[in-house]
């Protein structure tokens, strides 16, 4: 046979790092608690179509797609959001608005495999369904900047931009929907010659091509100079009044870097309205990114409902802290080890162990039938803080031999008194 390795851009993730993935999803968890959203568990496969829909070629040219026994068409979900708008137009079509709802997982995409680019990698997603209003937007950017900072995490940046800025001009200028998709999507991929190139009209170009090339770093200003280039295109104009709405509302809630940016698109076809991501400018790579899709749930046959969303790139992140040098600090479990001292006594160190776990202390029974010596010497080297070693003379008096790993100290201590000698000695580790 030969020996396996795992498909490309499929990572084993091994000890710490799962240790650190853990710690990632136990926080974005605690986010949303702290914004009030619920989780929801939806399947990593679903129908091609669902996926595909509104996802943009972007996406659509990089899903695992495959049929399954029953030749339906399906695909290894490459986001969450699709699932959440079907969820939200089905079973979910008459709970009461607003409807916060987070998702954790893995998402799989066909993308080429670089540093923080991987072909299965995580998300934590929080959609809010239900309001159009500013605040919405606004609450995406707030508890993601929440979410980075209590992780530690510095010098990011949030950029917006509005489809609707772009899409209005577009639109007003006859361009047809799947022209300005094709567009949107240059822009995303930064060919912006080659989307001006699939503009016919000079005039629209011209628009285009000046919203593009806006650098200016004052938001203010660049927000004055984004509405005097639309000034002509009514929807336009509203749409940049709305991203200065949010910008005001994120910068006056306390979240101070971020930038606008007129000629900013998102390869994904179903946002309407704001769009973001966070990046670190050094590192080069997003690592969140969402925007308002408010026509989606309509499209997957549900009632009109305005959403908006963010997805937050959990391998990016561990990977910014890393860099940043930042370990992710997470309570961590005292460890026991229990070893039998001869053949005869395992059924009591079993019965000890089974006590211990019920008291809720992580207990590893010594499986392998060493000596104690070997089994003290594999301890130590696997960390574990206490071995408790259960001898013949000791367990006459309903005693065992408590072992401190690290102080390299024993005693002699009652089995009633274990449970309390080994809590509260819990440890936070990194
Ligand atoms: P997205 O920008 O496609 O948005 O992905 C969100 C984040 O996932 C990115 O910012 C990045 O950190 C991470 N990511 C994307 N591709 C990869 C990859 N190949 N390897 C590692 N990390 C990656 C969405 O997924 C939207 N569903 C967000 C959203 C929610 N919009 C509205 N609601």
């Amino acid at each position: 046979m030969p020996t396996f390795k795992t498909v490309r851009g499929m990572r084993d993730l091994l000890l710490e790092e799962s240790q650190k993935l853990n710690g990632l999803v136990e926080k974005a968890r605690k986010i949303g608690e702290l914004y009030g959203y619920m989780e929801v568990v939806t399947p990593i496969v679903e129908p091609y179509e669902l996926l595909s829909v509104k996802s943009g070629d972007e996406i659509r040219s990089r899903m695992f797609v495959f049929e399954d026994l029953g030749h339906r068409k399906v695909a290894l979900r490459p986001e969450f959001t699709s699932s959440i708008a079907r969820l939200v137009s089905t079973d979910l079509k008459n709970e009461p608005k607003p409807l916060r709802i987070l998702s954790v997982g893995s998402v799989y995409r066909y993308d080429e495999p670089q540093r923080g680019r991987y072909r299965e990698f995580w998300q934590s997603n929080f959609e809010l369904m239900g309001s159009n209003r500013p605040e919405s937007d606004a609450e995406m950017i707030l508890l993601t900047d929440k979410f980075l900072k209590e992780l530690g995490l510095r010098d990011y940046v949030f950029k917006i931009g509005h489809v609707g800025i772009l899409r209005e001009v577009l639109t007003s200028e006859k361009v047809k929907e799947k022209t300005q998709d094709a567009v949107l999507l240059r822009m995303d991929k930064k060919e912006y010659a080659e989307a001006l190139e699939l503009i016919e009209s000079k005039n629209c170009r011209e628009v285009i091509q000046g919203l593009i090339g806006l650098s200016i770093d004052s938001v203010p200003q660049i927000l004055n100079e984004i509405k005097e280039q639309v000034k002509i295109y009514e929807k336009a104009l509203r749409a940049t009044e709305n991203m200065e709405e949010v910008w005001r509302l994120v910068t006056e809630s306390g979240c101070k870097e971020v930038i606008v940016d007129a000629g900013f698109a998102r390869g994904l076809e179903y946002y309407t309205g704001i769009i973001f991501e966070v990046y670190i400018p050094e590192l080069d790579i997003a690592l969140g990114g969402g925007g308002r899709y408010d026509k989606l749930i309509e499209v997957f046959g549900g009632k009109p409902t305005p959403a908006v969303g963010v997805a937050h790139g959990l391998d990016r992140i561990g990977l910014a802290l890393q860099m940043q040098n930042i370990t992710i600090k997470s309570k961590r479990k005292i460890r026991v080890v229990i070893i039998p001292v001869m053949e005869e006594l395992k059924g009591e160190a079993l019965k000890i162990s089974q006590s211990l776990r019920g008291e809720g202390i992580p207990t590893e029974f010594e499986v392998m039938g060493r000596k104690v010596g070997r089994a003290l010497e594999d301890a130590d080297r696997r960390k574990a803080d206490y071995a408790i070693i259960v001898g013949e003379r000791e367990l006459k008096e309903k005693s065992v031999v408590f072992r401190d790993l690290a102080k390299r100290e024993q005693t002699v201590i009652k089995i009633r008194d274990l449970p309390k000698k080994i809590s509260g000695s819990e440890k936070i580790e990194s």
